[in-house]
């Protein structure tokens, strides 16, 4: 891997694959300080209480499951590890390992799959570069009719029959659109989008082939809609990324670390924000009291929405040590990987005042749902005003709403959690 001075060389392949063993369903977990699993049903439900003990018992824990990880669940040791970069790499950041048949990458590759979040220095400042002026506050305002505008169609659709589901029919509706919108590309695209998210974060945790053709499917997408570009320059975001110039020693904008780009936009772009939409509304729709005091007051919507955001941050990543790092008194060995697990620092009573109790207008809230150090969520005023627009929204059209028992609930987890099925209820309203 490293040449004779010591340099590591990032164009020589490395293997991606792991065995499909390593893919296979464990038994449900008995000890979580020792042999933790992420796709646990308990941990998918309600990961809450499951981190609570192993903060109290084991607060870095070890599994060898899923080929092995360390999972920190202290606010100061996440923070910590965050910075630590380069050192815990960022060119694995998917908490799964890799495919079987997943095709050797060197380590250039892997960090330009879906720059900056995939890339460590230098590579990531002149990417993350490329992605800041599109997402400023100011920027991100732009977006605000259209988002609002389109959540008052999809509650048009459903709003006369007294009922929905609102993970499927609202939540999951809105970020794959703006983001499409946002890009360039046609917003019919959406459901498509919503299928490839699915492939690559949701049902594909599971099933690694299915993940492979759709990373596969994605990127082939992608890279026509960048090339036609190529050819046809438009006045959308993908072309401004593609003759992009940034003033940086280093950079070098190929298509290729475009199509990386936005592989990530609409990977990160979507199930992340969809999930916290989704929650928060799960949250009012099973909370009377919360649902009563944001109708009443709606101008505590934005201070809800980080409380949304602390409480149910969607959020996990990964990294994998390329050197030995010490944290407390656990040693990280190089090629280890590690879950940069946000959703639980968010709850740790160090930093958090009743870190597992909800509190709608709770007054000091600097949690990292959005990450922290230098991969701290570039769209983060994008997923604040898709939140804020679309509660907002929901709860002007249909203050008087619960989570019904219809059919059952269904959460996903492991990389970003959040409802997927969620029946709701509500007296019948009428379209605008
Ligand atoms: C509520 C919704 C969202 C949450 C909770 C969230 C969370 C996160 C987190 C935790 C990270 C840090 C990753 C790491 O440390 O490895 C991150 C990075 C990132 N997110 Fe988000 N995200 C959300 C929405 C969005 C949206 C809407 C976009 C853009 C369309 C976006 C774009 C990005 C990008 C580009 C990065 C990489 C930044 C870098 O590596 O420098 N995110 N996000």
């Amino acid at each position: 891997m490293s040449t004779a001075d010591g340099e590591v060389d990032i164009h020589k392949k490395e293997r991606m694959e792991t065995s499909a063993e390593i893919w296979a369903p464990g038994g449900p977990v008995e000890d979580w300080t020792t042999d933790y699993d992420i796709r646990d049903q308990a941990y998918v439900e309600d990961p809450v209480p499951i981190w609570a003990e192993m903060r109290e018992t084991c607060p870095i824990a070890h599994t060898e499951r899923l080929g092995g990880s360390w999972n920190p669940t202290r606010f100061d040791d996440i923070r910590a590890m965050a910075k630590m970069v380069p050192e815990l790499s960022s060119r694995q950041v998917l908490v799964m390992p890799g495919a079987p048949g997943m095709p050797e990458m060197s380590r250039y590759e892997q960090q330009i799959a879906a720059a900056p979040i995939t890339a460590d220095p230098p590579i990531h400042d002149w990417t993350r570069r490329m992605l800041l002026p599109a997402f400023a506050p100011k920027a991100v305002l732009s977006y605000e009719a259209y988002t609002e505008e389109l959540c008052h169609e999809l509650i048009d659709g459903f709003i006369e029959q007294g009922q929905c589901d609102g993970a499927v029919d609202y939540s999951q509706q809105i970020p794959p659109r703006v983001i499409a919108h946002m890009i360039g590309i046609d917003p019919g695209m959406a459901d498509q989008f919503v299928i490839w998210v699915n492939g690559v974060l949701g049902e594909g945790l599971n099933d690694p082939e299915l993940r492979l053709r759709t990373r596969d499917e994605l990127l082939g997408f992608i890279g026509e809609e960048v090339a036609k570009r190529q050819s046809d320059p438009q006045e959308d975001l993908l072309t401004e990324l593609l003759f992009m110039e940034i003033d940086h020693p280093e950079a070098n904008i190929t298509p290729e670390v475009v199509v990386g780009i936005t592989n990530l936009l609409i990977v990160a772009g979507i199930d992340t924000t969809w999930s916290s939409i989704g929650s928060a509304l799960w949250h009012l729709g099973t909370n009377p009291s919360d649902l009563e005091r944001l109708c009443n007051e709606p101008e505590l919507l934005p201070i809800a929405v980080e409380e949304f955001l602390r409480y149910y941050a969607p959020v996990t990543m990964a990294r994998v040590a390329d050197v030995d790092v010490e944290i407390g008194d656990v040693c990280i060995h190089a090629g280890d990987k590690v879950l940069m697990n946000f959703p639980a620092a968010n709850h740790d009573p160090e930093h958090f005042e009743d870190p597992d109790e909800f509190i709608i207008d709770r007054a000091r809230n600097r949690h990292v749902a959005f990450g922290s150090g230098v991969h701290r969520c570039a769209g983060s005023n994008l997923a604040r005003l898709e939140m804020t627009t679309a509660l907002g929204v929901w709860i002007e059209r249909i203050p008087d709403f619960h989570v019904s028992d219809r059919e059952p609930m269904r959460w996903a987890g492991g990389q970003v959690r959040g409802p997927r099925v969620m029946p709701m209820s509500f007296p019948a309203g009428t379209r605008r």
